[in-house]
């Protein structure tokens, strides 16, 4: 049997458990403490943005940012089609209607000139996704909001360091949100954050984290609120993976280039696209091959799997969900999603492993 390479797994050294044995011998293992303090502070920086509000997950930070830029029941927010589940149910938590757009062909993420028309007088927000690590189309996304009067939020969730025309993600709309659970580009086990510049936006957030309580009176609540905390435990493991991003990141990029190399690829079988103007930080590599259909990619990722080969399948549209089915016509995020999967990315992986893989690979999609 060949060694087993998982889809991705974390990067855990000295320096994590350093901080996470001081926080928890700290006494302060709740969220309250040093390193909830700290991470909001580093993250807030690492992003170029004044305001970090983290929070228990990465589903609950959408929520959070959701309610504190005051979308109401009935609101339409618009989404891409193709993204993970959360950003949709997030908007569905508040009552509001999540409208799905199609995606662009090349970056996955939402295309923007499909935007305006799914606009009506309901929509009050826009929630690009950075999808599998590579932006979206900002500039485009964020003129339509001007002129709409929309709100943007980005899903970030996957994306944690990627740039959009050398501006780093997270601070490139009203805000930003982040996922930190155990297979992102850094995790905290569970975890997530609200980036922002906006002091209001802060405030609100993080008022509602915390039960709506009252800043002057404790335990007095103006309004319903969520326990959606962090722990300082949680923290501690995020400060020290954020003080290692740059590595981590480093050797995402060397693995896609290691892929990039030993992937026979031709006009029917593809990796990710990147766009000019962006710099990925390939949360998960995208393989599309496109005579794959639902039956040949179960074959295909079960083969892979006899071989050591960990893979997902893309997701599936939103729309395509019984809860979501709305008949939407996103032609690309169905196409897509049923030709293609993410192949193992994890910091760590060498190029001997990467050519293991891709030999594996490339006899598979030869025999399909
Ligand atoms: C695009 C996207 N949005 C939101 C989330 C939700 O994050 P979490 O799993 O931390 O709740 C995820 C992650 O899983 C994601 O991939």
């Amino acid at each position: 049997m060949n060694k087993f390479f998982p889809i991705s797994q974390p990067t855990i050294t000295e320096l994590e458990i350093k901080y996470v044995n001081d926080a928890i011998t700290s006494g302060w293992v709740s969220s309250l403490g040093y390193y909830i303090e700290e991470l909001e502070k580093e993250f807030a920086k690492f992003c170029g943005v004044k305001y970090t509000v983290l929070t228990n997950n990465g589903t609950t930070g959408l929520h959070l940012a959701l309610e504190a830029l005051g979308i109401k029941k009935d609101d339409e927010i618009i989404i891409p089609d193709l993204t993970f589940i959360a950003t949709a149910n997030a908007v569905s938590y508040i009552g509001a209607k999540p409208i799905m757009v199609d995606i662009d062909a090349n970056t996955l993420c939402i295309d923007a000139s499909k935007i305006e028309a799914a606009i009506t007088n309901k929509t009050r927000a826009i929630i690009p996704v950075h999808l599998y690590g590579h932006p979206a189309n900002m500039d485009e996304i964020n003129t339509i909001a001007k002129k709409n009067n929309l709100f943007v939020i980005e899903d970030a969730a996957e994306a944690h360091g990627a740039k959009y025309k050398d501006k780093i993600v997270g601070g490139l709309s009203d805000c930003g949100v982040f996922s930190f659970y155990g297979n992102k580009i850094i995790t905290t086990g569970e975890g997530g954050a609200i980036t922002t510049n906006n002091v209001e936006i802060y405030e609100k957030a993080k008022f509602l984290r915390d039960h709506a309580m009252s800043k002057t009176k404790r335990y007095w609540h103006t309004e319903v609120g969520y326990n959606y905390r962090m722990t300082n435990l949680q923290a501690a493991l995020g400060l020290a993976q954020l003080n290692r991003i740059d590595e981590i990141i480093d050797s995402r990029v060397s693995i896609f280039n290691w892929y990039k190399k030993y992937i026979k690829t031709n006009e029917s079988v593809r990796l990710n696209y990147t766009a000019p103007w962006a710099k990925s930080v390939n949360w998960l590599v995208c393989l599309e091959v496109d005579n794959l259909n639902f039956e040949l990619r179960e074959t295909l990722m079960k083969n892979l799997k006899e071989q050591g080969i960990d893979s997902r399948p893309y997701f599936y549209p939103v729309s395509a969900m019984p809860m979501y089915n709305r008949k939407f016509q996103n032609d690309v995020s169905y196409n897509k999603s049923i030709i293609g999967i993410n192949i193992p990315t994890f910091f760590g992986l060498q190029e001997q492993d990467i050519q293991t893989i891709s030999e594996i690979i490339n006899n598979e999609i030869i025999n399909l």
